[in-house]
């Protein structure tokens, strides 16, 4: 993680003094406390007198000088200050009600694990106490130990000075001279304290319809979020957020959220413990892992990135957005904007020739696109998805003289030039199947399920992974390539890897996604102008681990326009809009059907990095008056929507006829707010929307977004409180309508 500071402190309460950004630690004899503060937000753990490492603390920030004690009481005076409680009854002994801030499966914990193991003489029971810590930098790290065998777990934690956000990841050390096999490893456990009003809210969906948002009461009743899958999936995002009921609103009170850096299986559980505690825990997901851990090996988790806001839904993404733009993405607060994209998928499918692309290219630079992508179908046979993924060459039916005579008009049109690649992937009608028929995921003599007529390259193997770099770093090298868009279109199915000993087979499920990230991060470093842009089958693939290493993400192949909007708000709890790509396709949508205008699309699709998927050839004069209109208008507030604070005045769904969204510049300089109308009812006054964010004291002046007539009432220019208190709204009839307002600081 780049760009990180934090401050920590450890000690006795007297000694807590965090006043500065610097790195402090005490730890003196006796009760050790750790104590992170970052913006908004504190984070503290203490060994209580039998050496457990007990979470004390995470919330709104603490006073230097606030008491850090354990749940269980401490009378007055007791120099110990983490407390460990005896056992409750015979059915709850000491170890299943000790709260800990990173348990091994033993002693009795009837609670998820952070880890499990099974040793060579076949102990299973592993109990964690603190052995040390450190302050290496800027992260703070805490040794456990078991009470017997040499295996150590190492947790780590940085906070960003900035949000309040934690960073946490562990590893797994055997000390041992024999192997020990890990069987589950989280990342972090997160506590919360017993209450039964927490609701948790997640992301959910399946191929064109990812991002639905759902809310849940956080019971005794385990919530599983989890992908078997081998990637992330469309299913449940590693993503979580934590509201009270009654009491967190989109705008108002506590949310504890976080998201986990990782592109594989994975697993996050949220729940009540067995004393009505909240814990989360998340990390690889244990369904058929395991790691023989050799000894003197260790085992790194993913990182955990968790943030906590007391200013609602709204709050929490707000911040977590601008962790991820400075923290995560490529190129950080610098990173360049989305440039406005056109892409031939949806009007051409396959069916890619030179001629086809060049008058569509001709077309996209009129109306002021900047890249011009062609998708699928460029090279080896494939003329549908029956053949040719692996044959990363380009089709010379199609393209006579290669890809050089295209991008060499596209950059005389004046936009730069991208490409689909699916990596991953190979057809069984490919020469590199036919040549490389054991590089896929497979079990020896079994069937070898296809998905979309392709089976998945086992990205684990070293010699796979080379074969795939190289293969990359060439058409890159060789051809004027601005940008790929990397998809990858099914589910594993039979995942295994017959060449590795048995004990080792399972290490697929990380090794693949480690030598993923390996790809992606040296393709970058070879070529650090290439920009990349994460897909799979739409939104299947996106979580902080891929972010790292991509421009930007599809987040659905859904691109209707109304379905779209939800879609939006969905992906935008969790993720920026600045990696968020929305097109402005055909009419009726493939997905559903709906007919909707061209102004509706675009006005859809300008809340995100705006792309264009629509068949040209067949457009009237009109529609490229139109499209050139929007995106003229769409430069003039892209740094707003992509970098600005994002307010959801009124969400979509659909049991709102009407919904509003408002983006505000960093500095408070510009405001732009979406209306959007799903369909009109009855002929009453609607009521207005009121902008969120501006400054109450600056002057601004307020346009139509792409020209038009401000509605009877509204004056052209008010204060930021008037807009506010005030509110406004456009005079919206019909179905599938919108509008934007902009409001600009006078003078
Ligand atoms: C996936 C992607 C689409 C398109 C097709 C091409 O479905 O999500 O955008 O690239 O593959 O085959």
């Amino acid at each position: 993680m780049r760009k990180m500071g934090f401050f920590l402190t450890s000690g006795i309460l007297a000694t807590l003094v965090p006043t500065t950004a610097q790195a402090k630690v005490t730890a003196p004899a006796g009760a050790k406390i750790f104590r992170l503060d970052g913006a908004g937000v504190t984070y503290a753990m203490g060994v209580d007198e039998k050496g457990y490492l007990q979470p004390l603390y995470w919330g709104a920030p603490l006073a230097a000088g606030d008491p850090l004690v354990s749940t269980d009481p401490v009378k007055t005076g007791d120099p110990v200050l983490v407390k460990a409680p005896g056992e409750l009854s015979g059915f709850d002994p000491a170890g299943s009600v000790t709260l800990q801030e990173y348990p091994g499966q033993g002693e009795g914990l009837v609670n998820d694990p952070g880890i499990k193991t099974i040793f060579a003489d076949g102990n299973r029971d592993l109990v964690l106490k603190y052995r040390s810590h450190s302050v290496r930098g800027e992260t703070l790290i805490v040794e456990l130990a078991d009470i017997k065998r040499p295996l150590t777990v190492t947790l780590r934690y940085t906070i960003d000075p900035e949000t309040g956000v934690l960073a946490r990841s562990a590893s797994v050390r055997n000390g041992d001279n024999r192997p020990v096999r890990v069987d589950q490893i989280a990342s972090a456990v997160f506590t919360l304290p017993v209450g039964d009003d927490y609701r948790l809210h997640y992301l959910t969906g399946r191929h064109a319809a990812e991002w639905q948002k759902k809310d849940v009461a956080i019971t005794p009743a385990l919530t599983v979020l989890e992908s078997r899958r081998g990637s992330t999936g469309h299913g449940n995002n590693p993503y979580f957020a934590i509201g009270r009921e009654g009491v967190t609103s989109e705008e108002h009170g506590p949310v504890w959220y976080g998201a986990l850096a990782w592109s594989g299986s994975f697993r996050i559980s949220v729940g009540q413990d067995n004393l009505g505690r909240i814990r989360v825990m998340g990390g690889y997901n244990p369904y058929d892992f395991s790691w023989s851990l050799k000894p003197g090996e260790t085992l790194d988790t993913p990182i955990f990135y968790a943030g906590y806001s007391n200013a609602g839904m709204g709050g929490a993404s707000r911040t977590f957005h601008k962790f991820e733009v400075a923290h995560i993405m490529p190129g950080g607060e610098k990173a360049r904007l989305r440039p406005v994209l056109y892409n031939s998928w949806e009007a051409t499918a396959f069916d890619v020739t030179e001629a086809g692309q060049e008058a569509l290219a001709e077309k996209a630079a009129r109306i002021g696109v900047e890249r011009f992508v062609v998708d699928d179908g460029w090279f080896g046979a494939r003329n549908s998805d029956k053949a040719g993924l692996g044959d990363w060459t380009v089709n010379r039916t199609k393209f006579p003289n290669g890809m050089k005579p295209l991008i060499d008009k596209v950059h005389a049109l004046g936009m730069d030039f991208g490409l689909w690649v699916e990596p991953e992937m190979v057809n069984v009608d490919s020469d590199l199947y036919r040549a490389h028929p054991d590089w896929v995921l497979n079990y020896t003599g079994r069937p070898r399920t296809e998905g979309r007529n392709q089976l998945v390259l086992n990205l684990a193997r070293k010699d796979v992974r080379d074969h795939l770099l190289g293969v990359l770093d060439k058409l890159v090298s060789e051809n004027d390539i601005a940008f790929l868009k990397w998809d990858y279109n099914r589910n594993w199915t039979e995942g295994g890897w017959p060449e590795m000993p048995v004990q080792d087979q399972q290490r697929v499920y990380v090794d693949y996604v480690r030598n993923l990230y390996h790809i992606l991060s040296e393709l970058r470093r070879r070529h650090p102008k290439l920009e990349i842009e994460g897909c799979s089958g739409g939104g299947g693939r996106v979580d902080l681990g891929i972010l790292g290493l991509t421009d930007e993400v599809w987040p659905s192949d859904n691109t209707d326009p109304a379905d779209r909007l939800m879609i939006q708000d969905g992906f935008t709890q969790a993720y920026p809009t600045s990696v968020m790509m929305a097109w402005v396709t055909d009419s009726p949508n493939w997905a559903n059907t709906r007919t909707t205008s061209l102004d509706y699309r675009f006005l859809s699709s300008m809340q995100g990095g705006l792309g264009i998927g629509a068949n040209l050839d067949k457009w009237q004069q009109e529609d490229f008056t139109t499209a050139s209109k929007w995106v003229a208008a769409y430069k003039t507030i892209r740094q707003t929507v992509q970098r600005g604070q994002l307010y959801r005045i009124d969400p979509p769904s659909n049991d709102n006829a009407s919904s509003a969204t408002m983006y505000v510049s960093q500095d408070r300089r510009q405001g732009v707010m979406f209306q959007m109308l799903h369909s009109s009812m009855w002929r009453d006054n609607p009521t207005p929307n009121h902008p969120k964010g501006l400054d109450p004291s600056a002057t601004y002046r307020v346009s139509v977004l792409g020209g038009g007539v401000l509605p009877d009432g509204v004056p052209a220019r008010a204060s930021g409180a008037y807009w506010m208190e005030r509110g406004l709204r456009a005079p919206l009839k019909g179905d599938f309508v919108g509008t934007a307002f902009v409001f600009d600081v006078a003078g």
